[in-house]
């Protein structure tokens, strides 16, 4: 068994990556995310063992992130135009063996097609008409294809990513005429890719490998790749485990050896992981601004919002709540809070359940001025931010060996508005 190494679970810090949290909010502001470079490094280190780690950064997309992963060794998957062009910015070269960059989706918006096309950027096809449209402008190309094996398996019904309601991925029976397709227009189709859901575990991961199998055998000889997608989980609570990574690449190896062994030439093992790498490593810091009681119920009001977290009203996550007392008393005794943000709205809340079932979490007694930290929020955390209510979107901040650099400026006012147009 191989396990990776757990961050504690607290409810009371006064440090983040080192960092006095205080010292932090005072400099940067709230609500801000923080991130970990030593956690994001100690993650990428943990998948050494596959040819290939792959990061998909619609978990976490700053350009900082990115550089920092590329320095390390990661490449990188993208599912929109301006994920490539942060791919881009960040570094990373158009193309390469393996593709440093792969766009992977289930359509080519006109843009991210123009962009696939021009900077030549290795796609994987979601779709038969992406493989008709990049066909039809890039005769030739080398493509990989991503597969619906039929099945598939999520931490919430909205991340499960595999089966017949899903609308990810080529049917598996679609294979053969996506292959004629792809034929049609001279597309060289290399690779194959299975991503089934996000938070999956051991049991869904290994169906993944035989239908990888299946797949691939149906669709040789040019297959030089595999992909087993991301969906690798994290524990946001105590409870919750990681899966056996040791196990998870023998299952992967196996199948990448049989299928060397079937079809007589070197295969490349990825893994194309989001949240695994960044979660732990991310922290939204923001204020206590009112503490008041609604009968029996206490209330801690804090500056963020679902407009910087989405997860808990989207799919009632539960993210693990510290309190940095900003008197510096540690001695607060534990009470029952409910945590919400400022919208106005009553599913601003950040300690709900499932269908937005408001619950009660044990944490330090707070006083307005704490400093409130929402942890295990690198992933799918800034990135699904909005400017509901006009909020501006919050700063984030990189700590590296010991140094907390600003690698997001919070929005103004003015950033807001930029885009909009006051008629004469
Ligand atoms: N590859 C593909 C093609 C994907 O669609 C995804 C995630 C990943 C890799 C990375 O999955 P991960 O390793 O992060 O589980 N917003 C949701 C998660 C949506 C995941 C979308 N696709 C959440 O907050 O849980």
């Amino acid at each position: 068994m191989s396990m990776p190494i757990r961050p504690p679970f607290v409810t009371l810090r006064t440090e983040i990556a080192g960092i006095p949290v205080a010292q932090l909010a005072e400099q940067f502001g709230t609500p801000l995310y923080v991130y970990d470079a030593a956690w994001m490094l100690r993650r990428l280190e943990d998948l050494r063992q596959f040819d290939c780690v792959r990061y998909a950064m619609k978990a976490c997309s700053n350009l900082a992130v990115l550089a920092l992963l590329r320095r390390h060794g990661a490449l990188v998957d993208c599912v929109s135009a301006g994920e490539v062009r942060r791919a881009l910015k960040a570094g990373y070269p158009a193309h390469g063996d393996p593709p440093p960059i792969v766009y992977t989706a289930d359509i080519f918006d006109r843009e991210s097609l123009a962009l696939v096309v021009e900077q030549n950027i290795h796609v994987n096809c979601g779709s038969a008409d992406m493989i008709r449209q990049y066909g039809a402008l890039a005769p030739g190309r080398e493509i990989t294809l991503r597969i619906n094996p039929g099945f598939g398996h999520g931490h919430h019904l909205k991340t499960n990513t595999g089966g017949e309601r899903s609308k990810h991925g080529i049917w598996h029976e679609q294979l053969g005429p996506c292959l004629e397709e792809a034929a049609r227009w001279g597309l060289r189709v290399t690779g194959l890719h299975m991503h089934i859901g996000s938070g999956t575990d051991l049991e869904h991961l290994a169906q993944v490998c035989q239908a990888m199998e299946k797949a691939v055998l149906q669709a040789e000889p040019g297959i030089r790749s595999i992909s087993g997608g991301g969906g690798l989980p994290i524990p946001y609570t105590p409870e919750q485990q990681y899966v056996d990574l040791e196990e998870y690449y023998r299952l992967w190896d196996n199948t990448r050896r049989r299928l060397q062994e079937a079809l007589g030439h070197p295969i490349r093992l990825e893994i194309e992981p989001g949240r695994y790498i960044v979660a732990e490593a991310g922290y939204l810091v923001s204020e206590i601004r009112a503490v008041k009681r609604q009968g029996s119920m206490l209330f801690y009001l804090v500056d963020a919002g679902f407009n910087n977290l989405a997860r808990p009203i989207l799919y009632g996550a539960y993210h693990p709540i510290s309190l940095c007392p900003a008197d510096g008393d540690l001695d607060r005794p534990e009470v029952e809070a409910i945590v919400g943000g400022p919208l106005c709205e009553s599913g601003d809340i950040f300690t709900q359940q499932e269908g937005g079932f408001v619950v009660p979490r044990r944490l330090p007694q707070a006083k307005v001025g704490d400093w409130l930290i929402l942890e295990r929020t690198g992933a799918y955390g800034f990135v699904m931010g909005s400017n509901y209510n006009s909020k501006p979107l919050a700063a984030e901040v990189l700590v590296q060996d010991g140094q907390a650099r600003l690698v997001r400026r919070r929005q103004t006012f003015e950033d807001l508005i930029r885009e909009e147009i006051l008629p004469e």
